[in-house]
């Protein structure tokens, strides 16, 4: 190969001169790669020797790293706007089990039956938090429905207190004990060092979910960890034990199989399900584990690459921290890598998202009937025995549906495992009907009458749950509790804003 290009230089001379024509071009456009680069470090530099506060240990306040970073805080404080609706998502609320109230059946016996929205900005996390039915209405330090754990996603009081408290009594004491403390929504001390400013890991459970799996989370790369600051949160996780300490079911893998297999093997569920009884797993979001599996992240692409674009103003360059649906911005996200028109972007991802939905839809009406049987089956005197088949399937389907589902973008952000999990479930629920239908027949049930569940208020009337009390009681509770956490984190400087 080598000497037969040397003679087909030697007879035709312009073929070298074209060789040495590209190489040249390849170092100039190197050349400049390599300038951006140093002129980025340089711009990053910068505005670091910049900064006009000094921060210092864990800063939850987001308007003194605001001092220092005008752009990227502006940006993130964007996360409160409400003016983005994509064909399914968006950065609005939304009632889902309005729009879907085969949830209400799928989760009864669940606080999720209660309520359920649709997630908004990083803005809102502790508003929402407090909002939602979910968690109760705590009059004091040790009562109300949740523990503290919950409150570990929505802020960068969390590692503050984790750093005051030791991290096993921050899980163990109530969500209300905490109200007057965690008051500052997910910000710049949850994912950044302040001394400088490099991405960190500042929730224990991921770095605990590394250690158990023999890997190092300090040995990983910068470009991980634009994915790995969101996988603090954006995870399947469960409360271990009676200390409700923060997990990732991570040990053998983290496919749905692998983790169904870490919770099946350490004998656990969620709850036990108010209409089959079966005991069920609540998958949480496992946007990271599903991202893994698919194309972008295959080519090495990390969460920020899509959802914290670069802005260029002027000649500065820095990461837009609004992070938000995709779709609001085609062109400084998908059309940095592809040529496509804006117009076929989006018709990529709804394409996906329309095929995974039909799926989800099936699944939805079948697995809400499935559980209808087997409470018809229990009601005509089926016994533990004759149950144990069905209930193991009504688990498994729907832990792959609600693992499919929660992941809001999963059906874009990895569409074929998407599509497998869904079918997979739909294949689960067909088979736990049939073997209700046996169980059912030995009973001489032949005709299963199904309840009329086709609005979120008939839903909840049939699973048992008086909406009316529990949303009165969370009405006082917001005009009467909450002021006072305010109050109180606002004179003990926890709370600089508002
Ligand atoms: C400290 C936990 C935490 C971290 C870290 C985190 N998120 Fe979130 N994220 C949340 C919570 C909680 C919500 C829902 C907030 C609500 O609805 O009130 C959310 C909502 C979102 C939304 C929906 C926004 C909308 O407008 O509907 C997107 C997209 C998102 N996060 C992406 C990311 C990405 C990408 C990263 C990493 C760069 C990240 N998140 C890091 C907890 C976190
Ligand atoms: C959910 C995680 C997350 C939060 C919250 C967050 N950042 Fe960032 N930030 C990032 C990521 C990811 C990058 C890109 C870093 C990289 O590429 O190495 C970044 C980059 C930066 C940079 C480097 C310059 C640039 O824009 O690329 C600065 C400065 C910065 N962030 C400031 C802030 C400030 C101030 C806040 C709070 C108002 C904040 N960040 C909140 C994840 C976050
Ligand atoms: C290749 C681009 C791309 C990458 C990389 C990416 N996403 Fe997304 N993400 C999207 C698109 C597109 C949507 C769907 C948006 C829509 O329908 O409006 C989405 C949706 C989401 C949503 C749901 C938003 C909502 O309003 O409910 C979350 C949460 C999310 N992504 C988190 C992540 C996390 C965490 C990562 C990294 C583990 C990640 N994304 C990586 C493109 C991306
Ligand atoms: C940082 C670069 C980058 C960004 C940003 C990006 N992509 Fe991609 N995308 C890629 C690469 C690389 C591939 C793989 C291309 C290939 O193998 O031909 C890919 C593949 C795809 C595919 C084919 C998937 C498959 O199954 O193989 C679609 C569809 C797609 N991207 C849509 C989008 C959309 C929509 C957005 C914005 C929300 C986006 N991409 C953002 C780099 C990017």
């Amino acid at each position: 190969m080598y000497t037969r290009l040397t003679e087909a230089i030697k007879r035709k001379p312009i073929i070298g001169w074209s060789l040495f024509a590209v190489v040249m071009v390849a170092v100039f456009v190197l050349g400049i790669l390599a300038a951006s680069i140093t002129e980025r470090r340089a711009e990053i530099a910068t505005l670091f020797n910049n900064k006009k506060v000094a921060i210092e240990g864990i800063e939850p306040h987001n308007e003194v790293w605001g001092e220092n970073y005008p752009r990227e805080y502006t940006t993130w404080k964007k996360t409160g706007d409400m003016d983005f609706r994509s064909k399914h998502l968006g950065n609005m609320p939304e009632d889902v089990l309005e729009n879907r109230p085969e949830m209400v059946l799928l989760w009864a016996g669940y606080a999720f039956a209660q309520d359920y929205s649709a997630p908004r900005g990083h803005f809102y996390a502790i508003d929402d938090i407090r909002a939602t039915l979910r968690t109760g209405s705590p009059e004091g330090d040790t009562d109300g429905p949740q523990p503290a754990t919950c409150w570990t996603c929505k802020s960068p009081d969390v590692p503050r207190m984790m750093h005051e408290m030791g991290i096993e009594n921050f899980y163990k004491g109530k969500w209300g004990a905490l109200g007057d403390e965690i008051v500052n929504p997910i910000g710049c001390a949850d994912c950044h060092d302040p001394l400088t400013m490099n991405l960190t890991i500042t929730r224990p459970a991921l770095v605990e979910a590394f250690e158990r799996q023999g890997r190092d989370i300090a040995d990983v790369t910068p470009q991980e960890m634009r994915s790995l600051v969101c996988a603090q949160c954006h995870v399947e996780y469960y409360f271990q034990g009676d200390g409700k300490y923060l997990t990732f079911p991570w040990d053998g893998g983290c496919t749905v199989e692998d983790m169904e297999k870490y919770y099946d093997e350490a004998d656990y569920a969620d709850w036990t399900h108010a209409i089959s009884k079966a005991p069920m797993l609540k998958a949480q979001h496992p946007d990271y584990e599903l991202f893994l599996l698919g194309p972008h992240a295959k080519r090495g692409l990390s969460c920020a690459d899509c959802h914290m674009p670069y802005i260029s103003e002027g000649g500065i360059k820095y990461s837009n921290h609004q992070i938000v649906s995709p779709l609001k911005n085609i062109s400084s996200t998908c059309q940095t890598c592809h040529r496509d028109d804006e117009e076929s972007l989006r018709s990529y991802v709804y394409e996906y998202q329309d095929k995974a939905l039909e799926i989800r839809d099936r699944i939805e009406t079948e697995l809400s009937k499935a559980h209808i049987m087997a409470k018809m089956a229990w009601d005509n005197g089926a016994n533990e025995e004759q149950m144990k088949a069905s209930l193991q399937l009504l688990r498994q389907a729907q832990w792959r549906w609600d693992f499919a589902v929660a992941s809001h973008g999963g059906s874009f952000h990895a569409p074929v495992e998407t599509q497998r999990i869904l079918a997979h479930s739909l294949d689960k629920t067909l088979q736990a009907q049939l073997e209700l239908q046996k169980v059912l027949f030995s009973k001489g049930v032949t005709d299963v009458t199904f309840p009329d569940i086709s609005t979120k208020a008939k839903a909840q009337e049939y699973i048992g749950l008086d909406m009316n009390q529990l949303r009165d009681k969370k009405d006082t509770w917001n005009e009467t509790v909450v002021p006072k956490w305010i109050e109180k984190a606002k004179n003990n400087g926890r709370l600089a804003m508002k």
